[in-house]
């Protein structure tokens, strides 16, 4: 019984020292947040990388942004609100982001203005991507 308990919080001590490093990087990482320990949590998971097809993206309406994989393994995110006069943006495909509209187009690799009339690049907005879990920053 004793010894049950001593291995027990051994292995509870060596789990938290684990921890404690992982966040310490973290931190080191990003002292730009004022939260980091949201994302950590998962709370905020938008897909998992593999919801993102290489060379296109997914629309996610409710949080109005759009997640885009340009080359596999880098992704990047995009506001939804398309620049011209605001509607969401509706369909990636052939390497653009579409605006249902008027027609817009925005480019898969940064956002930048593919097709008129929109006159500027959807923002880009701010994600982490932990392991397969891709969240807003
Ligand atoms: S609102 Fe998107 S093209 Fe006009």
């Amino acid at each position: 019984m004793t010894h049950r308990s001593t291995r027990r919080t051994v292995l509870l001590a060596t789990g938290a020292a684990t921890l404690a490093i992982g966040c310490s990087k973290y931190g080191d990482e990003d002292d730009s947040g004022s939260s980091p320990s949201v994302n950590a949590s998962g709370g905020q998971e938008l897909a998992k990388t593999s919801d993102i097809p290489v060379g296109g993206g997914r629309i996610f309406k409710d949080e109005k942004v759009v997640v885009t994989q340009p080359e596999k393994g880098e992704f990047k995110a995009f506001s939804a609100v398309c620049t011209h006069q605001g509607c969401t943006v509706s369909a990636v495909a052939d390497g653009t982001i579409n605006c249902p509209c008027h027609g817009s187009r925005f480019k898969v690799a940064d956002g930048s203005v593919a097709k008129g009339p929109a006159p500027k690049p959807l923002a880009e907005q701010q994600i982490k991507v932990e392991g397969n879990s891709i969240n807003l920053a």
